[in-house]
């Protein structure tokens, strides 16, 4: 399969970048070779959208809009088996796992649809102002209009699906970025979304390095704003380029979780297995740091090193596979030298700890301190990190000494305990009896700190794609 850009609605299938190649993360078969896009490709996808976007989108009717997505989530209903395949293919995501990001991409655009009609502005009680008596004055929401997507490889779908389907809901135009490592679902969606009825130029896809093309994306002084998801050095380097236009950044973290000695033990442990180890943890609110009260911590290691070694470490597409490979060996490769640094200044291996090639086991370790990477950044990888605390003070004060607040969970049965600790948890959101690596696709979903700045979830990610216009009008005295 070979697959370039698609701009206008018309495929390139010639390129002046050196081919690009997708191969399976667990054997290296090859997947896809791509055709990448430079520099002159996105200052021509993003005149396109331009002109697509004042041609086409200013004429679509909402209903229109809505219609478009609602068709979208249909066929990707209908197709829901091929793109699991293409996404396990591609990143490496165990197939059970691949399946159920459809699922909540298949959500995400039906959200966005039912959102395209609601739209509302509000009237304004313009005498409330001295000399306001006479006027009205109203508030309406427009769309923006060209949003650029850069998009990340750990939900390949799904958060492409987070940028594009608010951003057409709203009326936008999109120059599409997804990350190289996994552009054929990319690939496969834009010609979704254009076979639901997406006119051509309205989604342009740009398949190419960060270099190349995210960057110059990045600089268009067309585009009024980049919506991006995946470091934070990238996403340092985005706020600084982008210039006077909105930025949506959705970076890393170190997600805590804090179990209280009242918790639901079972369901922690539980919990916290898939929330650690889930994809690998290549997800940016993946358990890193599980803080346990002293009282339950020997009992908790034990049940939780037990639970950890009984998943299933293997191929992608077999259906009982819980873990699969990292995204590539340099990543793996660079994970497992963060075990050894640890272990090296006294942190303990509990279970995992060893590495082949992308392979790398769910990793438990103890004894860690918090300048040692594993705990201090963004791990990304299946390694998780056990920390004993004595007191609540103590547990929201070691959850809190990090750069990062994305989502937490707090695991407790004391209603007044779960409610006082959310409230002083520094993160975008935080779970009660759930890990931090849940997240539903209708809640505001972003971080503070260096996690980002902004929100997802649809409805917040529309609103941020809309600019508020005030119309006033002062009427004729009596
Ligand atoms: C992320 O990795 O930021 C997204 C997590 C999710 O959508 O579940």
């Amino acid at each position: 399969m070979r697959i370039g850009s698609i701009i206008d609605g018309i495929e390139r299938m010639k390129s002046n970048q050196p081919a690009m190649y997708v191969k399976n993360p667990y054997n290296e078969e090859y997947v896809a070779e791509l055709l990448p896009a430079d520099e002159q490709d996105v200052k021509e996808a993003v005149q396109n959208s331009k002109d697509t976007f004042h041609t086409v989108m200013k004429q679509m009717a909402a209903h229109e809009r809505a219609d478009i997505l609602r068709r979208a989530a249909d066929l990707l209903e209908e197709r829901s088996e091929s793109f699991a395949e293409v996404i396990m293919l591609e990143a490496g995501k165990p197939i059970r796992h691949s399946r159920a990001e459809i699922d909540r991409s298949i959500q995400v655009l039906r959200f966005a649809s039912e959102k395209t009609k609601h739209m509302t502005g509000e009237v304004l009680p313009m005498d409330a102002a001295v000399g306001g008596s006479g006027r009205k004055g109203f508030v309406k929401r427009e769309p923006i209009g060209v949003v650029g997507a850069i998009t990340p490889f750990n939900f390949p779908l799904n958060l492409s699906l987070h940028k594009i389907a608010p951003a057409l809901a709203a009326g936008n135009t999109v120059v599409y970025k997804p990350a190289e490592k996994t552009p054929v679902s990319a690939y496969k969606l834009v010609q979704l979304l254009q076979e639901a009825g997406l006119p051509k130029g309205v989604l342009n896809l740009i398949i190419g390095t960060g270099q190349e093309t995210g960057v110059p994306l990045t600089r268009d002084d067309r585009v009024q704003k980049i919506t991006f998801t995946g470091s934070l050095p990238v996403g340092r380097s985005i706020q600084q380029e982008a210039g006077f236009k909105k930025v949506t950044l959705e970076l890393g973290s170190n997600s805590p979780n804090l179990i209280f000695e009242d918790a639901d033990l079972d369901h922690a442990v539980g919990a916290l297995v898939k929330g650690a180890f889930a994809f690998s943890g290549q997800v940016c609110i993946s358990a890193q740091r599980i803080y346990v009260q002293r009282t339950i911590y020997e009992t908790f290691l034990d049940r939780y090193v037990q639970q950890t070694e009984s998943l299933n470490v293997g191929n992608p597409a077999e259906e009982t596979t819980d873990i699969g490979p990292m995204i590539n060996e340099n990543e793996a490769k660079r994970a497992h030298q963060w075990i050894e640094d640890a272990a090296a200044k006294g942190a303990i291996v509990q279970t995992g700890g060893s590495w082949n090639k992308t392979m790398l086991k769910p990793t438990i370790m103890t004894n860690v301190t918090s300048n040692m990477k594993v705990t201090a950044e963004e791990v990304f990888a299946p390694i998780v990190s056990v920390i004993p605390f004595e007191t609540e003070e103590e547990a929201v004060s070691l959850a809190n000494d990090s750069i990062y607040g994305l989502q937490a969970g707090v695991f407790t049965t004391d209603i007044n305990r779960a409610f006082r600790t959310a409230d002083q948890l520094e993160t975008g959101g935080v779970w009660i009896n759930d890990i931090s690596t849940y997240r539903q696709d209708n809640h505001p979903y972003g971080g503070v700190k260096q996690s980002g700045i902004g929100r997802e979830g649809v409805k917040y990610a529309l609103e941020d794609m809309t600019e508020l216009k005030f119309i006033g009008i002062r009427l004729e005295e009596e």
